[in-house]
């Protein structure tokens, strides 16, 4: 076999993109150590990988590559989610029977898929989770970011190290626009059913000075059971974070609460190889801001405020990259270093079949407590 190579992506024009890079040669069912190093360093490089043709990749070799970057782990990502009929995450989310930590998601029935018969799958719309959705008569034509996301538990587990998904089945691709609706009049040209991600890394660089000695010093409390708290609540439109309407579950309307399991993490982390700082919060699951001073913002309208205010900027379309998924692609993106979000809703008989895996990882985030 030719030898590994990786090839970072090329920006469409108008976008600024600086992450992202296509890995050739790699053979995933029997990865040498010294391949793994290459792709190990080019993930932490480049954030998100590309490897072509996939196909026959077997749910243990991509549970397998999923471990590698984390031998400690070994419990899917989100754990076992209790009450999961009130978590906003993935209510019909698969499990292939032989490998547990590997999940199919998509959209349409499935007759039979790795052990899983007659399945039904669903793709999140965002009209289920954005307070003003685009108009039905729109709808076929535009969409918008569902939910930028880190993936990860963010009560009692340590958020995975890095996601594969692999394109198992693909409807064959129109265009959408999407809408920021924000005000703003941002839009960009999307493939249907795209994965879009933008760089922590890039998101923390476009911070003022201020920002920067804020971001480093302060650090975020995210909800206990978040994906339960939040489920009343709605996300704006550019799927980044939540309006403030007062709807989020009451402490005393949650499973049990064990305190040790709420995390407070840093706002600024940093890049197991590189070092460098990525700006990481996921925010739709924040409560609380705990300031470099000891004071605890506890104003979730102005926590969010301030979130808001710091992340925004990185999601203009130019530092976009929203990826366009052909049968066979397994995507292995750092988890740690960027934000994620699934766009556009599938129609009748637009058969989507993917394969997820994560794992909640051995150790926890590492503050990046460098200069500027
Ligand atoms: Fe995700």
């Amino acid at each position: 076999m030719p030898a590994l190579t990786v090839e970072p992506l090329t920006p469409p024009a108008g976008s600024s993109i600086d992450f992202g890079a296509v890995i050739a040669n790699a053979d995933l069912e029997n990865l040498t150590d010294d391949d793994f190093t290459t792709i190990r360093q080019a993930l932490y490089t480049h954030q998100v990988l590309v490897f072509k043709n996939q196909h026959h990749l077997t749910p243990k070799a991509q549970y397998e590559l999923t471990r590698r970057f984390d031998p400690l782990a070994t419990t899917y990502g989100h754990g076992k989610t209790i009450d999961a009929k009130r978590s906003i995450l993935h209510p019909d989310l698969k499990t292939i029977p032989h490998q547990p930590q590997v999940q199919v998601i998509g959209h349409g029935t499935i007759e039979s898929y790795e052990g899983l018969h007659n399945i039904t799958l669903k793709h999140p719309h965002h009209r289920t989770f954005h307070r003003d959705p685009i108009p039905l008569e729109d709808d076929y034509d535009f969409t918008r970011f569902y939910r930028w996301h880190i993936d990860a538990a963010l009560y009692g587990l340590n958020p995975p190290m890095v996601t594969t998904l692999l394109a198992v089945r693909v409807p064959s691709g129109r265009r959408q626009t999407l809408r920021y609706d924000d005000g703003s009049g941002e839009t960009m040209e999307v493939p249907l059913g795209t994965t879009a991600f933008v760089s922590g890394e890039r998101m923390y660089d476009l911070l003022s000075g201020e920002d920067r000695k804020f971001a480093l010093r302060a650090r975020v409390e995210y909800a206990p059971h978040p994906y339960i708290w939040m489920s009343p609540a709605r996300s704006r439109p550019t799927g980044l974070g939540m309006y403030s309407d007062n709807l989020e579950l009451p402490l005393s309307d949650l499973p049990p609460i064990d305190e040790s399991s709420i995390q407070v993490l840093p706002m600024v982390w940093k890049n197991p190889d590189t070092g460098k700082p990525a700006l990481q919060i996921h925010p739709s699951a924040v409560r609380k801001i705990h300031c470099a001073d000891g004071t605890v913002i506890d104003d979730l309208e102005r926590v969010r405020e301030i979130v808001y205010g710091l992340q925004r900027p990185a999601i203009s379309p130019q530092y976009v990259y929203a990826h366009d998924w052909e049968e066979g692609d397994l995507v292995l993106f750092h988890n740690r270093g960027v934000l994620h979000s699934v766009v556009g809703a599938f129609g009748e008989g637009e058969v989507r079949l993917f394969r997820q895996c994560n794992l909640a990882a051995g150790e926890g985030v590492v503050a990046y407590e460098g200069g500027n």
